[in-house]
This record gives C-alpha cells, structure tokens and sequence, in this order.
C-alpha cells in the first residue's frame, strides 16, 4: 500500500519502522524535516517528503502528531480527499494525567469533522511506541489488539490491512463515535504504563471466556 505517515515521532517512527518491514511504500513527513530524514534514512522503503503534497501518492494517510497539531497538519499535506485518515491521536492534557475532550466527542470525530471528504478510522491509539516499534507478538501465545472504530466500512478494512501486515490482532470497535470509549482506554493504558509503574510493554486487550 501507498501510506503517508505525518509525524516522525516515537509512534510515527515505529510506524515507519514497521510498514516499511511489511513490504509497504511509506512516506513520511515532519514539522522538522530532520526528523523525517532520518526516520526514512534508517528505514529502506521510506521516503522523507515536504509537508506540501506529501500525501499525493498515498491511499492511506497515517496521523501521528499530538491531537493538537492535527487538523492543521492534515490540512498541510494537501488534498485529501476521498483518502483514508488512520487516525492514531489521544487528545491528553499537557501533563498526560486527563482527556483534553471527551463524553460527547472524541478526537477522531472532531478530526472527521474538520476533513470533510475523508473516510477517518481510530486506530493504534491504545498501542504504546514501544509496543509498535517491537512488534505485537508478546512471546506468551498473545498477540497486541488494534481496536479500530470508524463509520467507513472501506476506512475499517484498510485500517485492518495495515494492523494485520505488521501483526497486529484487530478488534473492530464500531463506530467512530466510539472513539470516545478507545480514548479514554489509552488514558488508562498510560496511567498504568507510567503512573502505576507497569511500563510501556503492556497493551490493553479482549478476552472470552472458553
Ligand atoms: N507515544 C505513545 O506511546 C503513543 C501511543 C498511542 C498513541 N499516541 C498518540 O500518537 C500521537 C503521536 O505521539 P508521539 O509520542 O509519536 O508524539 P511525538 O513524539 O511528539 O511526535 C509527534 C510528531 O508530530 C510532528 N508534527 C507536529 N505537527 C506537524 C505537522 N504540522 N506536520 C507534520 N508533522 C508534525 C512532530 O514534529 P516536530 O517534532 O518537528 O514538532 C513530531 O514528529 C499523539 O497524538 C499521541 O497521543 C502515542
């Protein structure tokens, strides 16, 4: 698949890490171009581009900048639509302690809302960096979920294409207003991972009982 992944941060770079492993043609932009130069330098398959048309080529654009730079980074990237947004944001307070929104809306919608024409699908947002960036088999017969939530049939299925390609278990999660549910879980995960002490190699998952 064609995938632009805008953010060269800790989950953008373990994205680029991973979907270029998987055989995927990555670009990848930045605020800083450095940043996406390196991450492509050090991933064969990646391509550093500018802000400007950095999603032309793409099917897929991946979200991976703070929930407060996003509408505007998607906004620089050029048009976007009929494209699929992965969006991968957790709208936390500055000192990751709370949900910035929540209740009545989510991130994803109000990205949804703001990018008028593009299919947006939650997903990755209960994934920590560094479960990404090692890989979802957790070496115990467990494999990490992607929970994905969007009102896209087509959004869903490439979100799932791309979870499955790097490993990743999928949990379809309904609609995207379920993001309001998907979020407040990765505040728990991060609670967990760093205010309980836990670290960052856990990941929330599903069970049934047999
Ligand atoms: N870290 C985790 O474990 C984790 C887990 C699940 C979900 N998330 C979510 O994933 C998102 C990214 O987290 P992160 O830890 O990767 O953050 P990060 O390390 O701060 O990376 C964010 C990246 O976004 C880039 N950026 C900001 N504005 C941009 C723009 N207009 N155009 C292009 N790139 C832009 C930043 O560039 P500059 O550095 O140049 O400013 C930076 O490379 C957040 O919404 C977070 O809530 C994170």
């Amino acid at each position: 698949m064609n995938i632009t992944v805008i953010g060269a941060g800790n989950m953008g770079s373990a994205l680029v890490k991973q979907l270029t492993r998987a055989g995927h043609r990555v670009a990848v932009t930045a605020r800083n171009p450095e940043k996406a130069r390196a991450v492509a330098a050090s991933n064969p398959g990646a391509s550093a581009v500018a802000p400007a048309n950095a999603a032309a080529q793409a099917e897929v654009v991946v979200l991976a900048t703070v929930y407060g730079d996003a509408v505007s980074a998607l906004q620089s990237v050029g048009d976007l639509g009929g494209k699929v947004v992965v969006d991968i944001t957790n709208p936390m307070t500055a000192d990751y302690m709370a949900l910035a929104i929540g209740h009545d809306t989510s991130a994803a919608e109000e990205i949804a809302k703001a990018m008028p024409g593009t299919d947006v699908v939650k997903a990755f947002n209960t994934v920590f960096a560094q479960v990404l960036a090692e890989g979802a088999d957790f070496g115990n017969g467990k494999t990490v979920p992607v929970f994905v939530a969007s009102d896209s049939a087509r959004a869903k299925e490439v979100a799932r294409t791309l979870a499955e390609s790097i490993g990743f278990a999928v949990i379809d999660a309904g609609g995207l207003k379920n993001a309001r549910y998907l979020e407040p879980l990765a505040g728990l995960n991060i609670y967990l991972g760093y205010g309980a002490g836990l670290g960052t190699n856990i990941a929330p998952t599903w069970i049934r009982k047999a």
